[in-house]
């Protein structure tokens, strides 16, 4: 069996995405998340892209112990002395460095000869050389290049010290076995390929990243990226889980393993999902909700009589599968930091006891407490930052009757500390909640999207609720959890709000994004 690298973008590319902006709590917890799943390669950030960037990627190198953590530099001293800074405690020190090779990119967005591309993309290998004894370097736009000039340009970084070759498809344009053939002829044209490890980065613009990656692997890749549910920039990026299962169920076909902890497949996707709000359609392969459901009574009766008429991944191989919990309303702390501690969650006495509190309110309305529940509830804990100033929302009201006008009141903690009143009617319950919130910023908050899911399944379960707002050109998703919907809505749309407190105050990017 061949071992094939799995390089996790999820906080990179991942986070490219428009509306996602996840905090230093959050992109921990999702990089120790990937460490239990098993990735070879996490890219943490961009560590010259903002400060909360460097932040994140210098926190999760501290962090991270079993997998490689690494960061993203464009080919120039300073992202290369940024990332360096950020990721010099790492147990080994990784950077990805990366310049665009088609014509289009050279001569449009770098306004470069290839002559000078070849001569940026050199310095930058051996200028990181002198630091970090893994660099990867990317041909952005690899794909569109042409293959004569990526001979030469790989070869010259190859002499200059790269240890990985990443060839992106970055706009998503290649099919399956164009894909694949330009991996086996870089493989055989280029002098010293047999000293680096040649990696495939696939968007999905056509529906097709992750054939792409396949195929890559069957023309010699060994390294893959790509990320969680998917997610990136635009159509997103070759989904982690599909083309980790795909390799395991088809083994007999690809002779290749990844080493991925297929039974934390589950969570990490439910994870990522709640913390970026980006939800998993149900029709998903592999972690939507219905990838295991048998709806027609003709599979129904199959799968009955034997699991493998229908059914070619087992739910349990991914971790799927609702999981009572034994704990209940009279469990005790010890007994609940037991759990989280099983469960993998490192929280501080404050945290537990909060979460502890929040355990007790549930089990006392809720009949049967999941492990799902359970993550969530410690997640919220884990993930929440203290000693920022922030909005709390004390408590939510709403009357709403189908012949009155709907109103809600709310009573908030200010970033100062002082509490405020406030009330507003709307259309719906819900209209009333933002209108009412709303009053807590200057101007006019747009609502980009809203949605509401239920965490585990029957009539009592927890409502997630997600918010995307723009304000002040700021596109910020917030996302709270209760066990009632609307008081989980009023809790997400605060959430937007303080992110976008925390973007102006912290975040805002220094350089464009890529
Ligand atoms: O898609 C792409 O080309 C990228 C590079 C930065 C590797 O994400
Ligand atoms: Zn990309």
């Amino acid at each position: 069996m061949r071992k094939i690298d799995i390089f996790d973008t999820t906080l990179r590319d991942g986070e490219q995405s428009p509306g996602i902006n996840l905090n230093t709590a959050e992109k921990i917890e999702i990089a120790k998340q990937l460490e239990r799943l098993g990735v070879t390669i996490i890219e943490a950030g961009f560590p010259a892209s903002s400060p909360g960037d460097f932040d994140a990627v210098n926190k999760i190198a501290g962090t991270v112990k079993n997998s490689i953590v690494t960061g993203l530099a464009r080919c120039v001293k300073n992202d290369i002395d940024r990332a360096w800074e950020a990721l010099k405690v790492a147990e080994q020190p990784h950077v990805h460095v990366f310049l665009a090779t088609s014509p289009i990119h050279m001569e449009y967005k770098l306004k470069k000869t290839p002559d000078q591309v070849v001569e940026q993309a050199v310095e930058a290998v051996k200028y990181a050389k002198k630091f970090f004894p893994l660099v990867e370097w990317s041909a952005e736009d690899g794909f569109r290049s042409d293959r004569e000039f990526l001979v030469r340009i790989i070869e010259k970084v190859i002499e200059a010290g790269a240890t990985t070759i990443n060839v992106p498809d970055t706009v998503g344009y290649a099919t399956p076995q164009e894909y694949g053939d330009l991996f086996r002829y870089l493989k055989e044209n280029v002098r010293g390929a047999e000293k680096v490890k040649f990696s495939a980065h696939c968007h999905d613009d056509l529906g097709m990243a992750v054939a792409n990656s396949l195929a890559a692997i069957e023309n010699g890749a060994d390294q893959i990226e790509c990320t969680i549910n998917g997610i990136g920039e635009r159509a997103g990026n070759a989904s982690l889980e599909e083309i980790a299962v795909a390799l395991h169920i088809r083994k007999d076909f690809y002779q290749a393993e990844t080493g991925i902890n297929l039974k934390e497949i589950k969570r990490t996707s439910q994870l990522v999902s709640r913390l970026t709000g980006f939800l998993v359609p149900p029709n998903k392969a592999v972690v939507g909700k219905n990838a295991f459901a048998h709806e027609s009574g003709i599979h129904q009766d199959g799968v009955l009589k034997n699991k493998q008429t229908y059914e070619i991944i087992s739910p349990e191989l991914v971790g799927e599968g609702e999981v009572p919990l034994v704990l209940g309303k009279h469990s005790g702390r010890a007994a609940f930091r037991d759990r989280a501690q099983k469960l993998g969650f490192e929280l501080s006495d404050e945290k537990l006891n909060k979460a502890f509190e929040e355990f007790k309110k549930l089990a006392d309305r809720k009949k049967e407490i999941t492990e799902e529940d359970l993550i969530t509830l410690l997640t919220e804990q884990s993930v929440s930052i203290e000693n920022i100033p922030k909005f709390e929302l004390n408590s939510v009201q709403v009357s709403y009757g189908t012949d009155n006008i709907p109103t809600a009141t709310a009573s908030v903690t200010t970033p100062e500390g002082e509490t405020k009143a406030l009330a507003a009617t709307g259309a719906g319950s819900v209209e009333a909640i933002f209108n009412t919130l709303e009053q807590l910023v200057d101007s006019k908050v747009n609502v980009l999207d809203f949605q509401v899911t239920s965490v585990s399944k029957g009539r009592d379960a927890l409502a997630d609720a997600v918010v995307k707002i723009r304000y002040n050109d700021v596109t910020t998703t917030g996302r709270d959890s209760s066990q009632d919907v609307l008081e989980a809505t009023a809790k997400a749309f605060v959430d937007a709000i303080n992110r976008y407190l925390f973007h102006e105050k912290f975040v805002k990017k220094h350089i464009a994004q890529i």
